[in-house]
């Protein structure tokens, strides 16, 4: 399996700074688009911009987040049609900042995640537990209900990545050791393998959580570790491209 590095820009980037970074990734690291599959997933308001950019280049456009309804009177929201015609590939479903900020349940995100792959947007479903249920051992427990009830309804066809964002590595620097993203990701492939005995083995998942220059290398190195899915890191093309390039080798 390719490798993925998604880029979670957050809110971050004007329009001009959006392009301007998308224009260095993709500068920077077309010689590596043949072995690792590249997602760049910014703020709505920037996703035509950096579709024009990186348009025919392979590198795929995702949006952080969507409603699951088509269309209707739902103020401030962006439906699948949309972000369809915006020229995304892939969305982000279940991140920690929606879960914990947002207060999005685990049914709002399953209803998403069907929405998703009903438009023909691949969800990036995001999982992982706080330091808090980590510390009461709760960890398994918590990731198995986000996995079990963001897949509900859905057919073993259905193309999906997970993405295994321990909410206590996010943003602080303190990145998962990568015997403890290997635990869980070993996890996550077990249970895939109960969920969809013919195809568990194709389903990418990401780890997410500080990843850096300095610490892809060992998490890439563990068994069903896929690729990453970055934050912080992905807002300088420096260091994203550099995440490339040693995700190619
Ligand atoms: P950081 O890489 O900044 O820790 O963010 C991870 C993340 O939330 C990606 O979705």
């Amino acid at each position: 399996m390719k490798k993925i590095l998604a880029a979670n820009w957050k809110m971050n980037l004007t329009n001009p700074e959006a392009q301007h970074l998308a224009q260095d990734v993709l500068s920077g690291v077309q010689t590596f688009l043949p072995s690792v599959q590249v997602v760049i997933c910014p703020p709505y308001t920037a996703l035509t911009t950096v579709r024009s950019v990186i348009a025919a280049s392979g590198i795929r456009l995702g949006a952080q987040n969507m409603h699951h309804e088509p269309a209707g009177a739902f103020t401030g929201e962006c439906s699948g049609p949309m972000l369809l015609s915006a020229g995304c590939d892939d969305v982000i479903i279940g991140h920690s900042e929606r879960r914990h900020i947002f207060n999005e349940t685990d049914s709002m995100i399953a209803l998403k995640v069907k929405a998703a792959i009903r438009e023909g947007l691949r969800p990036i479903l995001c999982v992982g537990e706080t330091g808090q249920e980590r510390d009461q051992g709760l960890t398994f427990n918590i990731v198995e209900r986000h996995v079990r009830s963001g897949l509900s309804g859905l057919s073993p066809e259905d193309d999906i990545v997970i993405a295994y964002e321990p909410v206590w590595a996010i943003g602080t620097g303190r990145t998962a050791t990568p015997e403890q993203a290997r635990d869980v990701h070993a996890m996550i492939r077990n249970l895939l393998k109960t969920i969809y005995p013919e195809r568990y083995q194709m389903v990418p998942i990401l780890y997410g959580g500080s990843v850096k220059p300095d610490n892809i290398g060992e998490l890439l190195a563990q068994p069903d570790i896929d690729g990453a899915l970055v934050g912080g890191a992905s807002l300088k093309a420096e260091s994203f491209n550099r995440l490339i390039e040693i995700a190619a080798k």
